[in-house]
């Protein structure tokens, strides 16, 4: 079998990706390990940055996020029982989308489906082979059959765990790790939002989120230890947690239901330079991960699709081979930043054990000193609608 990109993983980097190229002319397949519906269970973030949602309407993919997605103009961030409101709009001219990475991702299949583009669900066992020459390929297990795909360029789609980033040799990447001392325990309910924006709250319990998928469905999350397990936490000791660190007028306004799903999350920041080598290119969470305070990993996938689409529409439509080696370079610019605001934001927000009192003052103040002044409220707000998409030239 031949293709001309092949693409690993059916998450949304994947599959935009796919849908991008097939717009334009050039042949994909993707390898997926899990079942379709498999991918579509997992419960990720929510919150769209302008320069995906446009890019998701580039792809053709647009139209029900645009009927059935919330446009927020701000976001509030909750401290010393007081709320805080970032006015993006005011301060950047730009908004967010509230449309969950489930439903992006459940549009991206449905319109692969519709083009009749090839994609393999429940793929065993995929390796990569000659990446270092003009012609690498891929091998798997279909239906217990053997297959081969040979192609131009393999885009690695396959998240943190995938095997993209392992098929390169060792001491080809440099890796840049931070594991964070706990997780976010997540709560799905079908309930009214508290607040009609995003709510980001700092308390001495530790930090808490209110966020949400639609008018009648909401996502919390609350700061727990990583040796927490879910199974300890009731329902009912989740909304008791998450009012005890919300101001006490939101707290007594919120509405609880039971929980369509609940699960911990850890936190860690994760880079590796570079995202590329010889015709493998790492694309979203295989190449960088995130913590979710600011919810920039999607969007950050997102930015690198962008980023190879380009590249890959100026090889194939002018002959610009060369441009193909600045792929990690370009990308990480963006990357570093995305990091920088996601590490700033948690760090700024959570509760960490250990930490003295001097150091809880200083995030405090910290806090304080960033909504208190325009600057700060305008970096905080330009970073979280998302900072431009590097150009590739
Ligand atoms: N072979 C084939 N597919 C694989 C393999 C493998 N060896 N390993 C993993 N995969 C698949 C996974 O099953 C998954 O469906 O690759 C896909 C990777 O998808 P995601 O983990 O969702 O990563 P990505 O598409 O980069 O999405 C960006 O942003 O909000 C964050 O972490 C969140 O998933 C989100 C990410
Ligand atoms: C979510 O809705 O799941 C969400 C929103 C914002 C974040 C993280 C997660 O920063």
């Amino acid at each position: 079998m031949k293709t001309r990109v092949a693409i690993i993983g059916a998450g949304p980097s994947g599959l935009l990706l796919g849908q991008l190229l097939h717009k334009a002319g050039i042949d994909t397949v993707i390898l997926e390990r899990q079942s379709a519906d498999h991918v579509l269970g997992r419960i990720r973030a929510g919150v769209l940055e302008q320069g995906m949602v446009e890019l998701l309407r580039e792809a053709g993919v647009g139209a029900r996020m645009d009927r059935e997605g919330l446009v927020h103009d701000g976001f509030e961030l909750a401290f010393d029982g007081r709320r805080e409101r970032i006015d993006l709009k005011g301060l950047t001219g730009r908004t967010v989308m509230i449309y969950g990475q489930t439903e992006v991702t459940r549009d991206l299949m449905d319109a692969r489906r519709a083009s009749g583009a090839r994609t393999f669900y429940n793929a065993a066992e995929v390796a990569l082979h000659d990446l270092q020459s003009d012609r690498p390929h891929v091998t798997f297990t279909h239906n217990g059959e053997t297959l081969r795909l040979d192609c131009d360029y393999i885009a690695g789609c396959d998240g943190f765990h995938g095997v993209a980033r392992r098929s390169i040799p060792t001491g080809v990447l440099r890796e840049f790790e931070r594991v964070y001392p706990f997780g976010w325990l997540g709560v799905l309910a079908d309930t009214p939002p508290v607040a009609e924006e995003l709510v980001y709250a700092a308390h001495e319990r530790g930090f808490a989120l209110c966020s949400m998928r639609s008018p009648t469905r909401t996502r919390y999350y609350v700061q727990v230890g990583i040796e927490e397990r879910v199974e300890d936490w009731s329902d009912a000791r989740f909304w008791e947690e998450l009012k005890r660190r919300l101001p006490a007028d939101t707290a007594a306004s919120l509405v609880t239901g039971p929980s369509l799903e609940k699960s911990i999350a850890p936190l860690r920041s994760f880079v590796v330079e570079p995202m590329q080598h010889g015709r493998l290119f790492l694309v979203g969470d295989a190449a960088h991960i995130v913590p979710p305070t600011g919810a920039k990993g999607l969007n950050l996938a997102a930015s690198d699709v962008s980023t190879l689409y380009r590249i890959l529409l100026a090889v194939y439509r002018e002959g610009r081979h060369a441009l193909a080696a600045r792929y990690s370079e370009i990308c990480l610019k963006r990357v570093w930043k995305a990091e920088r605001f996601s590490w700033w934001m948690t760090s700024m927000l959570h509760r960490f054990p250990d930490t003295d009192a001097f150091s809880r003052r200083m995030q405090r103040a910290e806090l304080d000193y960033f909504v208190g002044s325009e600057a700060g409220r305008t970096s905080i707000a330009e970073n979280y609608v998302g900072l431009p998409y590097e150009p590739v030239e």
